[in-house]
């Protein structure tokens, strides 16, 4: 397979292999079910759509205790940088008042959506709210939190892949590519 694909106009390089996706997946799932099979609850697990998708999907199968699902969609995004407004398209369906939720993430970036949707977590109750994202921009996030499970601390170059979008397209490529230095 080519290690650059042409998405739109722009060209992309091959950042991180499938092979290292899916160790760090499978680490991730084993920290995330020892935290909560020690504190013996069913989390919720409320992924992000679009594009945590794919991460979540593979993230809940290397889970080895029993979780529920639920799903919002935010919007911030428009082409390749943040509008800086965070929008709830979707609400998530099921009670989460006295619950335990693990937010699953595609892409931390400047933290403004997922720092949104923490927020109306706690807001309708949520006992405790942790936040597993597969990438992290470390140098574009804007507060100063821990980030409880992170897969891969990343640049801040535009990214797309395994989930992440360029206006639409992307989404199916199996591996992170990033925008190359033109
Ligand atoms: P934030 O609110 O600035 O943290 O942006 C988070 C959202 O922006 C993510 O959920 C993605 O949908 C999108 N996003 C941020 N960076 C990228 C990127 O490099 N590629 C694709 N989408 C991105
Ligand atoms: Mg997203």
């Amino acid at each position: 397979m080519s290690n650059t694909v042409k998405v739109h106009d722009r060209n992309f390089q091959v950042l991180i292999e499938k092979n290292d996706l899916f160790r760090q997946i499978k680490k991730l799932g084993k920290e995330i079910s020892t935290y909560y099979g020690k504190k013996g609850e069913v989390p919720m697990v409320i992924s992000v759509l679009h594009g945590a998708v794919i991460y979540a999907s593979d993230l809940v199968r290397a889970i080895d205790i029993p979780i529920e699902m639920d799903f919002v969609r935010l919007k911030s995004y428009s082409g390749m940088s943040s509008t800086g407004k965070v929008l709830m398209t979707q609400h998530w369906e099921k009670e989460v008042s006295g619950r335990e939720v693990l937010i699953v993430e595609d892409i931390i970036d400047s933290g403004a959506s997922i720092s949104f949707l923490k927020q109306e977590l706690l807001k309708a109750g949520a006992s405790n709210v942790k936040i597993s994202t597969l990438l992290f921009k470390p140098d574009a996030f804007e507060f100063d939190y821990k980030i409880d499970w992170v897969g891969f601390s990343i640049s801040n170059k535009f990214v797309l892949g395994f989930g992440l979008d360029y206006d639409g397209l992307g989404r199916n490529l199996p591996e992170i590519y990033q925008l190359c230095s033109e």
